[in-house]
């Protein structure tokens, strides 16, 4: 088969206006549980693009950890590649997709460190293996071999064999959401697609064109 003959028909569902709450955190929490409860593959997997120094995009998945009124809340190595990229220029844009159920929401925002102790709790509840895995790995940087990263790995659990401390390196961002699109797969590639914007402190609905 070849690539180009490769396509579906989205025709599971419809997204009006109407049927979406005002508040674009609401409608997110409101599909993600649908995806969680729809058994899609990783449902909490979102593409986080970022720009480097030189005003290139870069992207990778992360997962989302925690949903609040403020915003969504993901963890990684600060001193990443994508850690350097935000702290220079801390807008961001996140992207889930999960086709079970034909949809893609898309946020774009600035992002904020969230406190230390938020990130010690939430680290202290990482399996032991990950928390060991946080100081082995200088994320993002160049290795000679992985035995090397295994080595490290043993010689930290050696030094921390019940309680492992979060590095400082190691935490939490909360991406601040200014846009909110929910995108829902129809026919003829006329989707659905419900935007939300941020206007002072009132969210703006509009449809945008497929
Ligand atoms: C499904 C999936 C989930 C991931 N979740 C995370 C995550 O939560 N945090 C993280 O730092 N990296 C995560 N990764 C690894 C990143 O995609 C990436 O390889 C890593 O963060 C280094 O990216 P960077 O060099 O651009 O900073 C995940 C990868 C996949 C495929």
């Amino acid at each position: 088969m070849e690539l180009h003959d490769i396509r579906n028909e989205y025709t599971k569902r419809v997204l009006s206006q109407n049927d979406c709450y005002e508040n674009p955190i609401l409608q997110f929490e409101q599909w993600q549980k649908e995806a969680i409860h729809a058994q899609v593959n990783e449902p909490t997997a979102m593409n986080i693009a970022t720009v480097d120094e030189q005003g290139r995009p870069n992207s990778r998945m992360v997962l989302l950890k925690e949903v609040n009124e403020q915003g969504f809340v993901f963890f990684t190595n600060y001193l990443s590649r994508k850690g350097s990229c935000i702290e220079r220029n801390p807008y961001v844009a996140l992207t889930f997709f999960w086709p079970e159920l034909e949809r893609q929401v898309r946020i774009e925002g600035k992002t904020v460190k969230i406190p230390a102790e938020q990130s010690d709790k939430y680290f202290a509840t990482r399996p032991y293996t990950s928390r060991i895995g946080a100081w082995a790995s200088e994320q993002s940087a160049v290795i000679s071999n992985y035995k090397s990263l295994l080595a490290k790995a043993a010689l930290v659990a050696a030094k921390h064999p019940l309680n492992v401390p979060r590095p400082d390196y190691w935490g939490g961002y909360l991406v601040v959401p200014e846009t909110v699109e929910f995108w829902q797969g129809r026919p003829s590639r006329l989707h659905d697609r419900i935007r939300y914007r941020k206007e002072s402190d009132n969210w703006i609905r509009e449809r945008l064109s497929p």
